[in-house]
């Protein structure tokens, strides 16, 4: 494959426009700021210049950072976010530096700043680019208030392993929906143009990172060059299309090489291929960590390899600061790679409009943060991302036929946890929860028990919980895992309910009266024990500062669920990894019988010979793009516009959907694509085109969705990206396992 990349690299390069990052009219035309940095560059020092690439986290008292600020030794700071604090660090820089280059400063902004919407993997359920490209913009717009001009997301890691905590943080599984969600973000952060409420967007981690071996945080992966191209690049390019102004490595080692000292991804693919001219930051002491994976003997050989690879900037290992001028002095770095990588960070802070505007208006900035428009559009983000994953009709509840209501367990008030991980500048006495916003809405309806303090907690009875739901015409237990069980490197082994939960919802269930199970978490985790437990079941993530109304509306009914599942749920942790885009394997799974079925006396040659589990068999418990609603969707007359495509041409599938049920709802629409035969094989699935519809309870709509046949491309056995001509099947379907495939063929270009 190499020897063609090279080709095709330079093809691409010549064909690629000029990278279309937004720029701001403020700061004048692109070869203007190019100037303005060629003027730059020529009164700094060499030392000032590794001064930019220097990114330290700073925290209590500013003197400690005086010296080294006023020397022109930091281009940026992280964990900073009080705004007096911040102006002052600005002015230090700008008044009493040499030179006057202002801070960028940087911060894991990853679901809203103070505003906390749901994790990005429930952002991901909404399947709504537009919601999640405001709930940006709110994040922008609270933390550039407060200084805070850039952010550590979106994370696009690709994540088929629940075991893995960070899976919280990203858009899940599937490499279409994570690049819908990639472009909002970005869009969403650094704003239509950039101006002083921009924060730059960090894409990371760059690249494979989710695909750590057995799920365990900063693990290895093994992803071959095909891989990383179909699957795990394309998000990233998606966001450097959109104009993501800078780029985070990774701290896993792929094939052996880490991604901060990865030549091929940061030099052939990022800036070849893509011609990406943003900044790129390594992870928190990723460069250090290169010497932990035996990539270099010490702290300049690691510092040497990562600026010769393109890395702009060092967080947090002190390399470059430490080593880069004796790396100058002796030749393994050139100035110019030095001068390049000032280039593109001085171009971020120019373009941020850093330089005219370096401080915040401090009293401005409080009434910008917790906005009830900010609130508002958090509350409906936390209504759109919970899943309903069974309801036997018990659900929505009706407010005027219950008396009582019981709310229980372990997140029903659970303010901190509720918002998930990394949601640092959240305030929990910000945060509605589910028992608050019930008793705002039911004064004197809601007994709350309580029964166990956490999720981990072990009790063998539950006596005053099922008193008083025996009490009670209706039971809502809110379980799931605290922030802390998600996250970076927190990692699980065991994907059930934690401690007594189950058992406690059994205990609810034996009591005879309606039970609904509302699930709080930063994964899927595997609950197919719990589901028969629980009448109706609420899948909500952790959804953020405004999770209590959104809960209260959804199951009462003021609001229908529209959540759809954006990873696959599994029935027993041993699936993963388990997702719905997999290759066909030589002998696929066929129905075959389970060890249970067959007994004891089960022979060798009776259990089939095809790819499944003996004990689990092969099917997920809820497969990817699943969720149900209050009402019913048909989905009908599906039909194509053409038998036969050429390749540069775009499918037109329409269809009728109905509104089967009583109630308005929203369905998002799924296009599902297989390319039976090619060059290598192909996934059994990929979606490729998703939809939110809203209908009236009884509305039918035709509707059409199109596909360009370019977007059914892919790396082939010779490593060029392009679409195979052949037969292909079509699905329009409410999730990656329902509905019938439609056939069509892509003819080649003569
Ligand atoms: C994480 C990054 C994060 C950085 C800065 C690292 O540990 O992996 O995702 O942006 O810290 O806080």
């Amino acid at each position: 494959m190499n020897h063609t990349r090279t080709l095709i690299l330079a093809l691409m390069i010549a064909l690629l426009p000029a990278c279309s990052q937004q720029r701001p009219s403020t700061v004048g035309s692109d070869a203007a700021i190019e100037k303005r940095i060629d003027q730059l560059l020529a009164r700094m020092t060499l030392s000032e210049k590794i001064g930019q690439m220097n990114q330290v986290s700073v925290g209590g008292d500013i003197s400690h950072y005086a010296e080294a600020l006023r020397k022109g030794q930091i281009g940026s700071i992280l964990n900073e976010v009080d705004p007096v604090k911040l102006n002052e660090y600005q002015r230090i820089c700008v008044e009493e530096s040499r030179l006057g280059i202002p801070l960028l400063v940087g911060r894991d902004v990853i679901h809203g700043f103070h505003t906390i919407f749901p994790i990005p993997l429930g952002l991901a359920a909404t399947f709504d680019p537009a919601l999640v490209e405001e709930g940006a913009r709110i994040a922008s717009l609270e933390a550039t208030a407060q200084g805070v001009r850039w952010t550590f997301s979106p994370m696009l890691d690709i994540a088929r392993d629940p075991r893995w905590g960070r899976m919280a943080e990203g858009s899940g599984e599937d490499p279409w929906l994570d690049a819908r969600m990639a472009e909002a973000m970005v869009r969403g952060y650094q704003g239509p143009v950039l101006d002083t409420t921009s924060m730059a967007a960090c894409i990371k981690h760059f690249v494979g990172y989710g695909a750590a071996e057995g799920g365990r945080d900063y693990n290895s992966t093994f992803l071959t060059e095909r891989q990383l191209r179909n699957v795990y690049l394309p998000p990233f390019e998606a966001a450097v299309k959109a104009g993501a102004m800078t780029l985070m490595t990774s701290f896993n080692d792929n094939d052996g090489v880490p991604s901060t000292g990865n030549a091929f991804i940061l030099q052939d693919v990022l800036r070849g291929e893509w011609g990406f001219d943003g900044l790129v930051v390594t992870d928190w002491n990723s460069m250090g960590e290169m010497i932990a994976h035996g990539f270099g003997v010490d702290r300049k050989d690691v510092a040497c390899k990562a600026a010769n690879v393109g890395v702009d900037m060092d967080m947090m290992t002190f390399g470059f600061i430490s080593h880069l001028e004796e790396l100058v002095a002796s030749g393994c770095v050139k100035e110019s790679v030095i001068d390049e990588a000032v280039r593109r960070i001085l171009r971020v802070k120019i373009l941020l409009g850093l330089f005219e505007h370096p401080y915040v208006d401090v009293e401005a900035a409080a009434a910008v943060q917790y906005a009830p428009a900010h609130l508002d559009a958090a509350r409906k983000a936390a209504e759109a991302s919970a899943i309903l994953l069974k309801n036997d009709g018990v659900l929505p509840l009706r407010a005027d036929k219950v008396r009582t209501i019981l709310v229980t367990g372990p997140m029903a008030d659970a303010p901190h946890d509720q918002l998930g991980t990394w949601s640092f500048d959240g305030q929990k006495d910000h945060t509605v929860t589910p028992l608050k916003a019930l008793q705002e809405r039911f004064p004197g309806k809601v007994i709350y028990v309580q029964g166990l303090r956490n999720s981990r907690e072990v009790r063998t009875r539950f006596d005053d919980v099922v008193a008083a739901a025996r009490r009670a015409d209706v039971v809502l237990a809110f379980l799931g895992e605290e922030a802390i069980l998600s996250g970076e490197a927190h990692c699980l082994a065991d994907l059930n309910l934690m401690g007594s939960q189950s058992e406690l919802l059994a205990a609810l269930k034996a009591t005879g009266k309606p039970v609904v199970a509302t699930v709080m978490a930063g994964r899927p985790l595997t609950i197919e024990r719990d589901l028969s437990n629980c009448r109706a079941l609420l899948y909500a993530f952790h959804p953020g500062t405004m999770g209590g109304p959104a809960l209260a509306n959804l199951l009462f009914g003021d609001v229908n669920p529209s959540g759809k599942t954006p990873v696959t749920f599994l029935r027993t942790v041993g699936q993963a990894p388990l997702y719905y885009a997999h290759n066909r394997t030589g002998r696929p799974y066929n129905g075959e019988m389970l060890l249970s079925e067959i007994g004891a006396e089960a022979g060798q040659t009776s259990l089939g010979n095809t790819s499944y589990y003996l004990d689990y068999g092969a099917y997920p418990l809820f497969p990817f793009g699943y969720g149900l609603s209050y009402t019913t969707f048909r989905y009908s007359d599906i039909a194509l516009d053409r038998e036969v495509y050429a390749e540069d041409g775009t499918i037109d599938v329409s269809f009728t959907l109905t509104n089967t049920g009583e109630c308005d709802g929203t369905e998002t629409v799924q296009v599902y694509v297989r390319d039976l035969v090619g060059s290598v094989t192909r996934p059994v699935k990929e979606l490729k085109a998703f939809e939110r519809v809203a209908l009236k309870a009884g509305e039918s709509r035709r509707l059409n969705v199109r596909i360009p046949v370019a977007d059914l491309a892919f790396y082939g056995l010779d490593g060029v990206k392009k679409v195979e001509p052949g037969d292909f099947q079509l699905w329009v379907a409410a999730d990656s396992a329902s509905g019938e495939p439609l056939s069509f063929q892509v003819e080649k270009k003569e």
